[in-house]
This record gives C-alpha cells, structure tokens and sequence, in this order.
C-alpha cells in the first residue's frame, strides 16, 4: 500500500474529488451524538476525517490507516486545517487492530469505512471489527454500476483493477448478515445508478 501511495498522495484529494461519490453524504449522515466520537477506518490523506470534523464540531475524531505514506498526508492536512487537537491518527489494519491502544477507548459512537473495503483482501472481517467496536457503521464503496451502460461498467472495472481495487458485489448480502449476527440491521442503498453502494450497520 506504501508502494502505491508514495507518490499518488501528493495528487490523490484533487483526483479521487470527481470519482469517490457518496463521502459527504455518508459525512453528513453520522450524526454522532453530542460530544461523541467517530473513527475513520482506511483514513487516506484525512479528507473525510478534516469534513466530519467540521461538520460535527463537538466530536472527537479518530483514524486509521495501514499505509503510513497516507497517514503522514494526513497528518500534514490535520494540522493544516489546525484540528491536529481533535484528530488523533494511527497506523493499523482494519482487518486486526486493537481500539483501546489506537484511541485510547473501548468503543466509539461512530465508526465509517469510505472507499476502502474494496482494497481490503478480508473485507468481511473488516466490517465485523468495526461492528464489534462502534454503535453504528457506515459504509460507502464502488457499486456493481448496475444501472450504467455496461461499456462504462467494464472500462471502470479495469481501471480500478490497476489500483487493486475491487467492488464487492456482495457488499449489501454481507452487511446484512453481519449485521444479523450483532442483533442489529443492515440499511443499503444503490446510489447513482449504482456507482456507489453504501451501507448503514447499527
Ligand atoms: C481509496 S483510499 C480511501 C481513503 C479515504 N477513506 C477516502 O474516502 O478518501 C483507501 C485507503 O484504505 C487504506 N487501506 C487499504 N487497506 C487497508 C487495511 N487493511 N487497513 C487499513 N487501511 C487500509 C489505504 O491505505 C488507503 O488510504
């Protein structure tokens, strides 16, 4: 992941703007509860964490990530944007990490994965994790572009391949079926005929 963002993460906000559809609404839909806190798991450069920050200026704000070419962007647009008191960063695995050590908490009110289960191999483990630790989930990622031409579909498909991205066609079934296993629901919905996918656990 380092290999691939070394570079990508002095142009990746400017590009990834026009294609990672669906981030402020998912931003705009967390609504933690007053003085809560949210945890951004696959935090990129802090784009969402810096949005949610500002969008709810009570929260206290947590991220992680694997990449640490990502996280050291982060951390320069955090104190940018002078929220480096509100925004704590971490380095781990969505898949295997430890909260209480990351963030200094057992559980967080709000938990989001945007644009990052499709680069994750175990992405069911992932969802789980954050279930396991937050009261609600949110999800955004690539849809199956159900409702786009299929000559769309098929040129996309292959470009995100080239950055090892892969929509989980299943991401709806196995929201739900985790979901199921915590006694919680599973709201998904198809946005943008199908560009994006999201996901709401809780
Ligand atoms: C496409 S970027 C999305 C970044 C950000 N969430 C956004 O919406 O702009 C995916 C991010 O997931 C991170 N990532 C990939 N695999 C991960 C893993 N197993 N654990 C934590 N982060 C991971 C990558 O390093 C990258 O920063």
């Amino acid at each position: 992941m380092d290999a691939m963002y070394r570079t990508q993460r002095h142009i990746y906000d400017l590009t990834r703007k026009y294609y990672l559809l669906g981030r402020d609404r998912l931003i705009r839909e967390l609504a933690p509860p007053p003085d809560g806190t949210i945890l951004e798991i696959g935090c990129g450069t802090g784009r969402n964490l810096i949005a949610a920050a500002r969008a709810w200026p009570r929260a206290r704000l947590y991220g992680l990530d694997i990449s640490n070419e990502m996280l050291a962007t982060a951390r320069n647009n955090v104190a940018r944007a002078g929220l480096a008191d509100r925004i704590r960063l971490a380095q781990a695995d969505a898949a295997d990490f430890d909260l209480l050590a990351l963030c200094g908490c057992q559980r967080v009110d709000r938990a989001f994965l945007s644009y990052t289960l499709s680069m994750i191999p175990p992405w069911q483990a992932a969802i789980a994790n954050a279930v396991a630790i937050a009261d609600r989930v949110h999800i955004v990622d690539f849809g199956q572009q159900e409702r786009l031409p299929a000559v769309f579909r098929k040129g996309l498909l292959a470009w995100l391949r080239r950055f090892h991205v892969t929509p989980r066609a299943n991401l709806h079934a196995e929201a739900k079926t985790i979901a199921a296993q915590w006694n919680l629901t599973a709201e998904t919905a198809s946005h943008y005929r199908g560009y994006a996918w999201s996901a709401v656990l809780g």
